[in-house]
């Protein structure tokens, strides 16, 4: 017998605009239940307890940070915007905040966190669904909207635990300014804990994971495809995501990049495992030439030889999935731990010696929006 419950389809990130609020409150409400269920249901496929405390690697902090983080995102950004005006629990929003920059593995403090049991993570999990949800169900979506908005699930007991000063003037599309924004931004960020949170578990000892219906891997695999690589002209690339974009983005997609690129050569398809084979065969990891200085740095320290997922099994590989190991998937996209620029060099069958390395379009503003933290986007 199946003890999961059916997996409804999962939502897609709804549009900020609509015409009834109505249904744009019902949009949302299915879209963050979904979310957060979802979640949820990632850490369903630890075995124990010490799953949730024994670090997948050392350089972030165990899982049972992750299982709390999302929750509290929401609770310290709705606070900002005074949409709740009391803490549910100021350690855990505090403990729960912040996450391990994976770029300063050379100065990473070994702190020990007391980090509460995994149950009362899930029982505070709890009481910020019902704070969300309710204020889901209660903040209008408009300024005209009739009745008035309330939260008595706060630690302030029945009194309003709403702060914002919706006494301004707004409507839909929901936009920066408008009150809904932090929690869709909650909904977006658990989204992409989603996918950071399931690297972790990727790394984790096997014996900490088990197999579970809604994480069941692909087994379609075969032969390596052929690839190639193709002449791009030289253009005028301009990136960035205009303020009324129907869809939701976080502050660093926003504003203008213009930047005129000389002609290159892309590979059509992505890197397969079997194409990326060449280039660790070749001693690619080794060959300082093919690493700028932040990529050897890593290599270094992590004595890189060979992709993270990838096992040695004699002379064969095999592939590490999020809770399986199989057998190499030779046509499926390899997943380097390389820095963009010399993934970019590498990009076709092998190394390309006579490519010169060069950046993405858009590396000047990455560098502008990581190299601060972000106070209002941290994942
Ligand atoms: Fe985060």
């Amino acid at each position: 017998m199946n003890r999961f419950p059916p997996v409804s389809p999962f939502p897609r990130t709804p549009r900020l605009s609509g015409d009834d609020p109505e249904a744009k409150r019902r949009e949302i409400r299915a879209y963050f239940h979904a979310t957060f269920d979802r979640y949820e249901r990632l850490f369903e496929v630890l075995t124990c307890d010490e799953a949730y405390f024994r670090k997948p690697i050392s350089l972030r902090h165990p899982l049972i940070f992750y299982l709390g983080h999302t929750a509290t995102f929401f609770i310290n950004k709705l606070l900002l915007a005074r949409l709740v005006q009391e803490r549910l629990n100021p350690r855990f929003e505090s403990m729960f905040a912040v996450g391990v920059d994976e770029m300063s593995w050379d100065d990473l403090s070994e702190t020990n966190y007391d980090w509460p049991a995994v149950a009362e993570v899930r029982a505070y999990r709890d009481r910020v669904r019902a704070v969300v949800g309710q204020l889901i169900d209660t903040l209008p979506l408009t300024s005209h909207s009739q009745g008035s908005p309330k939260n008595d699930l706060t630690p302030s007991g029945g009194r309003s635990g709403l702060g914002a000063d919706l006494g301004a003037q707004y409507s839909l599309p929901i936009g920066w300014e408008h009150p809904w924004w932090p929690i869709v931004m909650g909904i977006e960020h658990e989204r992409i804990h989603l996918e950071t949170s399931s690297v972790l578990i990727r790394q984790h000892d096997l014996k900490y994971v088990r197999p579970h219906p809604d994480w069941v891997p692909c087994r379609l695999s075969g032969p390596a495809p052929g690839n190639e690589l193709v002449p791009i002209p030289a253009g005028a690339v301009r990136l960035g995501k205009e303020h009324d974009d129907a869809y939701y983005g976080w502050d660093n997609e926003y504003g203008r990049h213009e930047a005129d690129i000389p002609a290159f050569l892309a590979a059509r398809h992505l890197v397969s495992n079997g194409e990326f084979l060449e280039f660790v065969a070749d001693g690619g990891y080794a060959t300082d030439a093919w690493w700028d200085e932040e990529g050897r740095a890593w290599r270094d320290y992590a004595r890189a030889d060979h992709p993270t997922f990838w096992l040695r099994d004699g002379d064969r590989w095999k592939l590490r999935l999020m809770l399986e190991e199989v057998a190499m998937a030779w046509d499926w996209p390899v997943i380097p731990r390389v820095p963009c620029s010399t993934s970019l060099a590498m990009s076709g069958s092998g190394p390309r010696p006579h490519l010169p390395l060069r950046r993405l379009p858009g590396a000047p503003l990455y560098d502008d929006f990581t190299t601060p933290p972000s106070t209002s986007a941290t994942t």
